[in-house]
């Protein structure tokens, strides 16, 4: 660790207690140095959501994504097996597949035809004849860990300390035991490119619910806000809320017993209402920018009605959080601020969020 590196990680100390805490410094959401480290350190090294399951439910089927700045492909092969590849070809480096998805029954190099199968060896070379000492065996695409759970297919860049079910743990032993995913079809991705820190996201996503009543009128009415609980709970932090019955199109698609907010270690949420799922996966793009893409999901026999207007209130909802996190972003630059409290009745899952980062950047594995 160099000494900017050790400057920068030192202001902040996760071993305080959420009542005496600080929160990050406003460096860490604008300085590249952190991003780098953020990249490199909690990126790299975490399960990360990759891409939809069902567009690679069948041999030959193919998905491709960019995490910690590397191009990945995953394809499931003849045999039925899973992989995922570092999406770089073995010759000039050019992307193999440059496709969002598809099918395919082998992997051909746009660049200069070089192919590979779907179990990521080199196959055809074409015109390589008298070039000495190279060895397709030596060559095939680079592998990396894959695992299924829920909506996403996950890779993890480097050798996983745990597997994705542990990983991601107590969030599946819930959800089974809610059968919460059960019935749900994919309806819609979109995404929203953000002027903000990844980060600035996820707190605001991260605050107890301590926004709901301010930013967004139409939530409030639905969410008994009294009985709002954040739990953290290993990799995960879940805040979930009693629902209340309210007129208008958000009372009328937001309904149930329980609201349900997972996040997961960094940057997945996963969003339950009766009837309705969304997931977000927050990409930074660049210190000062960040993209969220949103998965929707219905139940299978929803109302044309209802998922028109289900839409239209989540699309509310991401609209009055994008104009508050770019308020925070272009403010953090002010010289007036450097930090800031925490509450201790609402903001413990985003304490948390900020101590799990500072462990993982202070102590790198
Ligand atoms: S870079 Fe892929 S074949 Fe040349
Ligand atoms: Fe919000």
């Amino acid at each position: 660790m160099n000494g900017t590196h050790q400057g920068l990680l030192s202001q902040f100390d996760p071993s305080v207690p959420l009542e005496k805490a600080h929160c990050l410094p406003n460096t860490w959401y604008t300085s590249p140095e952190i991003a780098r480290l953020e990249r490199d350190r909690v990126f790299t090294q975490t399960w990360q959501a990759a891409g939809r399951r069902e567009l690679v439910a069948k041999p030959g089927q193919f998905l491709t994504t960019d995490i910690a700045d590397e191009p990945i492909l995953v394809v499931r092969g003849e045999d039925g097996v899973l992989r995922a590849f570092v999406n770089v070809c073995r010759h000039r480096a050019a992307r193999v597949c440059s496709e969002e998805c598809g099918t395919v029954t082998k992997l051909r190099c746009h660049y200069h035809g070089w192919t590979y199968d779907l179990a990521g060896n080199l196959r055809g070379v074409p015109e390589f004849d008298g070039v000495e000492e190279f060895r397709r065996e030596d060559n095939g695409l680079p592998p990396v860990s894959v695992a299924e759970w829920g909506p996403y297919v996950w890779v993890h860049l480097e050798k996983p300390r745990e597997p994705l079910e542990q990983f991601l743990a107590p969030l599946p032993t819930w959800s089974d035991s809610r059968s919460a995913l059960s019935g749900l079809v994919w309806h819609t991705r979109k995404h929203y490119d953000l002027a903000c820190n990844w980060k600035v996201y996820v707190d605001n996503y991260l605050d107890g619910g301590y926004h709901v009543n301010t930013i967004h009128p139409g939530l409030a009415g639905v969410l008994d806000y009294r009985e709002y609980r954040t739990t953290p709970d290993r990799n995960t932090v879940l805040q979930s809320s009693p629902m209340k019955p309210a007129e208008g199109e958000t009372g009328r698609t937001r309904t149930g017993d329980l609201a349900a907010y997972w996040w997961v270690f960094p940057n997945v949420m996963v969003n339950l209402y009766s009837g309705v799922l969304d997931t977000n996966i927050v990409l930074p793009l660049a210190v000062d920018r960040c993209r969220v893409i949103f998965d929707l999901y219905f139940a299978a026999d929803a109302d044309p009605e209802f998922v028109r207007e289900s839409l239209l209130v989540t699309d509310q909802v991401q609209t009055e959080d994008v104009g508050v996190c770019e308020e925070v972003q272009r403010n953090l630059n002010s010289r007036s601020y450097t930090t800031g409290r925490y509450s201790v009745k609402r903001e413990n899952g985003e304490h948390y969020f900020h101590t799990m980062l500072a462990k993982a950047l202070q102590h790198p594995v």
